[in-house]
C-alpha cells in the first residue's frame, strides 16, 4: 500500500477532515483503502467507527503499522492523519513512509505563519522528492483575495497549490455520520466532488 501524509502541525487547520474526506473519496473510485490515525485524539478512527457499513468500505491500520478489516494489501492507499504539533523524528519517520504530503492550509495569516517554518523543514527532509508535496487550500474560495494572499506566500517554497476547498457545513455535518462529501447525494455535493478532482490526479502522478 503506498501512503499519504496529512500533515500540518497548527492545530485545527483541517488535516482530519481532509484525511477522511480522502479515503472515503478513494474509496468511493474503488479503491483499497485504510486509515491510518497518528493523533491520540483519535478523531479520525472516530469517525470511521460511525461509518455504516453500507459505504464504500475503509479499514483502519494502527501507528504501528498493524490492521484490521482485512482489505490492507499490497495495493490501494493508506491514508495517515496526523496530530497538530507533529515534528522531528515522528514527523521524519511518517515522512520517509510516505509516497506524498498533503498540507492543508488556510489562508490567515496566524496559518500561513506556523506552516512556513514546518514546510521549511518537510522540503529539506524530502530533497530531491519535494514533487511530493502538495498543498490544499482549506476553507477558501479561490476567486477571493485570501486564496492571492496563500499563493504569495506559497511562491518562496515553490510548491503547488493542489486544490481548493471551499468552506461548507458539508463537511462538519458529513463527518457526524461517519460520512464524507463522497458520500453525499451528487446533486448536493457535485461542486465539492469536483474541487477533489486535482487530487486524485495528482495522487496519479506520484513516483
Ligand atoms: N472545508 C471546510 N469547511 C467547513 N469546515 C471545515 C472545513 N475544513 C475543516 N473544517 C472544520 O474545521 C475544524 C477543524 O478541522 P479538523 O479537525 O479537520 O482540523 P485538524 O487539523 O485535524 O485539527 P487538529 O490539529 O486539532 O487535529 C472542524 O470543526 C472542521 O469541521
Ligand atoms: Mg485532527
Amino acid at each position: 500500500m503506498r501512503s499519504i501524509l496529512v500533515a500540518n502541525p497548527k492545530g485545527g487547520a483541517g488535516k482530519t477532515t481532509f484525511a477522511v474526506n480522502l479515503a472515503a473519496g478513494l474509496a468511493s473510485r474503488g479503491a483499497k483503502v485504510a486509515l491510518c490515525d497518528l493523533d491520540r485524539q483519535r478523531s479520525a478512527l472516530q469517525w470511521l467507527g460511525l461509518r455504516s457499513s453500507s459505504l464504500p468500505g475503509i479499514s483502519s491500520v494502527g501507528g504501528d503499522g498493524r490492521g484490521t478489516g482485512g482489505r490492507e494489501g499490497s495495493d490501494g492507499w493508506m491514508v495517515v492523519d496526523s496530530p497538530a504539533g507533529l515534528h522531528g523524528k515522528n514527523l521524519a519517520h511518517a515522512v520517509k513512509l510516505a509516497a506524498g504530503v498533503l498540507v492543508p492550509v488556510q489562508p490567515s495569516l496566524f496559518d500561513m505563519a506556523a506552516t512556513g517554518e514546518f514546510l521549511s523543514s518537510l522540503m529539506g527532509t524530502l530533497g530531491r522528492k519535494r514533487r511530493s508535496i502538495g498543498i490544499v487550500g482549506m476553507r477558501v474560495d479561490p476567486r477571493t483575495r485570501a486564496a492571492a494572499t496563500l499563493e504569495a506566500f506559497l511562491t518562496q517554497f515553490e510548491l503547488p497549490v493542489i486544490t481548493y476547498l471551499r468552506d461548507t457545513q458539508m463537511y462538519p455535518n458529513a463527518a457526524f455520520a461517519g460520512q464524507s462529501v463522497f458520500d453525499a447525494p451528487e446533486y448536493i455535493a457535485a461542486r465539492e466532488i469536483r474541487q477533489w478532482e486535482p487530487v486524485f490526479r495528482w495522487m496519479d502522478d506520484l513516483d
